[in-house]
């Protein structure tokens, strides 16, 4: 049975009770959880021996003229799931509750956050850096779960752990994806049929992109980005925001992409959905 908790000290008293034998994962969402959701909660529930899901929808990460207030909310559905994957506890608090008169303590992690969704979404990982913590503090957690869907958020999320030497093992888990490939995300839900359709595109050039690379056909960045920006640009309705080659997990500029490990990473606008997707290649 899945308890749903809102406050911050009924969460602690819980979990206090519950005493440091058992081993606690958390698995840290903002709800409208799919599938993706799902493997995590899964993976933690078969690892740890107690499981809290977060379900918050973080202003402090979202921008101005960003899709807070249209963000998909449904916690009922979300307990539901979030039981059926394995979950103990779904702690959802109010913002008030978060963020009580505001917030004027913030944890930002340097460089890492200065490229990818990072250069286009300013504020957005201080935001993501901040609540993380909070729940951290909170939950007190031996494992965390991230999903590689968003691999700048598990980077950033991991510096500031080694940073700030939280007693957190920060777990990365693999990208959860719909049948032609597309990542899933709560956002998708924004998609209209035509535009669902389209997005296939963004998987299919990163895949390509995969395949010339192990060929040996794609030795820089500069190819690669040019590989992968040319095949999206076949489809007219989708705007490239940006199509970035990397080294994974420190994020900066490589000369090669041949034996390191690299993160090519894009985020797309399709009408008005922003859609980012990355693979990482590792080093053979
Ligand atoms: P949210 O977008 O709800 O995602 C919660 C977790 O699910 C994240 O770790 C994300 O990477 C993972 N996830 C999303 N789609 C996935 C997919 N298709 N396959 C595998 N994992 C997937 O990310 C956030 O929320 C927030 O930034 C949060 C960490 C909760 C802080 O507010």
């Amino acid at each position: 049975m899945t308890t749903t908790v809102n406050q911050i000290a009924t969460m602690r008293r819980i979990l206090q009770k519950e005493g440091r034998q058992k081993s606690l994962g958390l698995v840290p969402t903002m709800g409208s959880l799919h599938e993706g959701h799902l493997s995590l909660i899964e993976q933690a529930a078969q690892e740890c021996d107690r499981v809290v899901v977060s379900v918050f929808v973080n202003p402090l990460q979202f921008g101005p003229g960003e899709d807070l207030d249209r963000y998909p909310r449904d916690l009922e559905r979300d307990v539901r799931l979030a039981e059926e994957a394995g979950a103990d506890w779904v702690f959802a608090p109010r913002v008030e509750e978060m963020y009580p008169s505001g917030i004027r303590t913030t944890v930002q992690v340097s460089r890492l956050t200065e490229r990818l969704c990072g250069a286009h979404r300013p504020g957005h990982f201080d935001g993501v850096a901040t609540v993380v913590s909070k729940l951290f503090h909170i939950i007190q957690p031996d494992k965390a779960y991230f999903g590689l869907k968003d691999a700048q958020q598990v980077a950033v999320i991991r510096q500031m752990v080694d940073d700030l030497n939280f007693p957190v093992q920060v777990i990365p888990c693999p990208t959860v994806r719909e049948e032609d490939g597309l990542a899933m995300s709560s956002r998708n839900l924004y998609l209209s049929p035509k535009e669902r359709k389209l997005a296939a595109v963004i998987p299919q050039a990163l895949d390509d992109a995969t395949r010339e690379r192990e060929a040996g056909r794609l030795k820089t960045p500069q190819e690669a980005i040019k590989r992968i920006r040319d095949h999206m640009e076949t489809i007219p309705e989708l705007v490239i925001e940006y199509v970035d080659v990397l080294s994974y997990p420190e994020l900066e500029p490589v000369p090669s992409i041949e034996n390191r490990s690299v993160i090519a990473a894009v985020a797309v606008r399709l009408g008005h959905t922003r859609l980012i997707d990355n693979r990482i290649w590792s080093k053979e």
